[in-house]
């Protein structure tokens, strides 16, 4: 009897233990089934030419902002158009259920996170290398190139030909899908308009993971709606870059202005001249005498402090900066036009430093002084910048406030402030302006120290970024962000205004389970909500 129930114990103990063992290895079969199914072993099942990582992802959580970081489940380093169109069908089929997101990361320079991935798929879009650079030489030039490539990469190529894009960023280690996907300024956009203003012809893997060439002539709407529309109908695989003929030199030249309005006269008069310069930019001095020094020695290391008599100590400085592009066998006539457009501006007169550098030097400028900044470990610190478009016709009330009174100082790094005319723009863009023909590009481009919690630190600069903001809204100035970012999709709402519609139907259209360009934050995976 005894032995009986110690024996039945003894069963039913390992009756118990069996199916407890059964019941774990099912569940780690569920579970194993689960992830298998689940998405990222889904990915694995995937055949791309290029690969999938799943492990030391952080790059891709990180960006030029140093503010958000998001880590992907996985990271695509495509080798193909085909490997991100797969890719992007594949997340398209598994429905609005999964929560898989697709985010193409260019150079990751954005500032707030633009293109991350919060647990899901990022396409390291520079190891896209085809198609190969192919130039159109002729009367009408231009270059294709893939999403993915570096715009400096592009400059190298093109002067092998004699040749050069028109419209370029002031700093050229950025892709052009990246660029694209905003609008692209700089000192030529006046007369060329902004990057989107240069493109023939792109290739787009939408939403659905459909691959669409598209320009003004062929899918129209697909086409514009993609130039500036930041990342949200598809991503850009390839584009057709317009080019012009490239000049070897350039006469880069800096005056000085204590006046606002007769800094933006200038400006304005600058950029509607026939006879002009190549390049029209400008910068607010703050009381800082230091800076004026460092720039002037950067700007021209020949001319070390000759002239020390300049200074913003305690008042505000406006510096105009202006390029010409020119041939050294025509460097009498340069010198000449050069002479004769500087005599109808009112700088003051003992501030004109004038340098001569190659094309080259010149277009990748900010890259010399990242490396400076690289090697003083103060590139990869955060940038909580601040960039805004404002019509013509409140420059001088935003001036008046945020030069005059918000910003005590420009410590923290340089304000770029010149004009652009519309007319260089296609309305049918999902850029979004301000209302004036001409408006200005107002760019607050700090950095702050890591460590600090005053006036240089990341608190106090977003809180400043913040006055502006509020200043302008509440003085109902009609500014419109560059390079924006928003919180809820009111805010969007708000910022595109009348073209919310419009982006909404195209997204609907490309994008309709709003997997793309995620980090945007304008909508939501899987509830577009019309
Ligand atoms: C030092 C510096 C200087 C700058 N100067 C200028 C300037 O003078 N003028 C100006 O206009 N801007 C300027 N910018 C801003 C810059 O143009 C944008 O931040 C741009 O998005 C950066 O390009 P990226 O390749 O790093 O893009 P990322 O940061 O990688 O991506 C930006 C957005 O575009 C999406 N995206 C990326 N690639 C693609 C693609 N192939 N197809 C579709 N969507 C894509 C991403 O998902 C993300 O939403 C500057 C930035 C820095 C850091
Ligand atoms: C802007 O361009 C339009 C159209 O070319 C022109 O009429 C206008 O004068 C320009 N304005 C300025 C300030 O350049
Ligand atoms: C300007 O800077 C100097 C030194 O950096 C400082 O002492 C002074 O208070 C500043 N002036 C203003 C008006 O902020
Ligand atoms: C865009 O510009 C064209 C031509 O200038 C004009 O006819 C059209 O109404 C504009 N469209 C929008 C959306 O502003």
């Amino acid at each position: 009897m005894r032995f009986l129930s110690v024996n039945i114990f003894q069963h039913t103990n390992l009756l118990f233990i069996r199916s407890f063992m059964i019941m774990l290895l099912s569940f780690i079969a569920i579970q194993l089934n689960l992830s298998f199914s689940n998405i990222p072993s889904s990915l694995t099942t995937i055949d791309v030419d290029g690969h999938f990582s799943f492990t030391n992802n952080e790059f891709a959580a990180k960006d030029y902002g140093n503010q958000y970081q998001f880590l992907p489940l996985a990271v695509l380093h495509p080798k193909s158009v085909s490997d991100i169109a797969i890719t992007v069908r594949h997340v398209w089929e598994l429905g609005p259920s999964s929560e898989l997101t697709v985010a193409a990361r260019g150079h990751g320079h954005s500032i707030q996170g633009q293109a991350q991935a919060h647990g899901g798929v990022v396409i390291n879009m520079e190891s896209l290398k085809t198609p190969k650079m192919r130039f159109q030489i002729g009367d009408v030039p231009y270059v294709d190139v893939s999403g993915g490539e570096l715009w400096i990469n592009i400059l190298l190529e093109s002067l092998k030909y004699g040749l050069t894009p028109k419209s370029w960023t002031d700093y050229l280690h950025l892709t052009v899908g990246g660029t694209l996907s905003n609008a692209g300024i700089s000192g030529q956009a006046f007369r060329h308009g902004p990057q989107i203003s240069n493109v023939h012809q792109l290739e787009v893997v939408t939403g659905k993971g459909e691959v669409v060439t598209c320009s003004l002539q062929q899918n129209a709407d697909l086409f514009t709606g993609v130039l500036g529309g930041l990342g949200q109908y598809g991503i850009i695989t390839r584009a057709r870059i317009s080019l012009e003929p490239a000049a070897q030199m350039v006469k880069w030249i800096r005056v000085l202005y204590s006046d606002f309005s007769t800094f933006t006269r200038d400006q304005e008069q600058l950029i509607s001249s026939e006879k002009t310069f190549d390049y029209i930019e400008g910068l607010i001095l703050v009381n800082r005498t230091g800076l004026l020094n460092n720039w002037r020695s950067s700007f021209n290391p020949k001319d070390d402090d000759q002239d020390s008599q300049i200074k913003s100590e305690g008042r505000t400085l406006f510096c105009l900066e202006l390029a010409k592009n020119f041939n050294p066998d025509k460097i009498i006539e340069t010198n000449e036009e050069i002479e004769s457009m500087l005599s109808k501006l009112n700088y003051i007169p003992s501030t004109l430093f004038m340098t001569e550098v190659s094309y080259v030097e010149f277009l990748d400028r900010v890259h010399a002084a990242e490396v400076k900044l690289q090697e003083n470990g103060l590139w990869d610190v955060p940038h909580p910048w601040l960039n805004l478009l404002i019509p013509r016709s409140k420059i001088h009330k935003f001036a008046d406030e945020v030069f005059g009174n918000i910003l005590v100082d420009t410590s923290n790094g340089p304000v770029l402030v010149y004009p652009v005319n519309k007319s260089k723009w296609n309305n049918m863009t999902s850029a979004v302006l301000p209302e004036d023909n001409v408006f200005y590009l107002v760019a607050f481009l700090s950095q702050a120290n890591p460590l600090s919690t005053g006036k240089d630190g990341l608190e106090h600069i977003l809180s400043l970024n913040k006055r502006i903001v509020a200043f302008c809204e509440e003085a109902r100035l009609g500014v419109k962000q560059y390079l924006p970012h928003y919180a809820t999709q009111d805010e969007w709402r708000a910022h595109f205004g009348q073209q919310w519609e419009t982006f909404q139907r195209r997204k609907f259209a490309y994008d309709p389970l709003a997997i793309l360009a995620p980090g945007q934050r304008i909508f939501q995976k899987g509830v577009l909500d019309l």
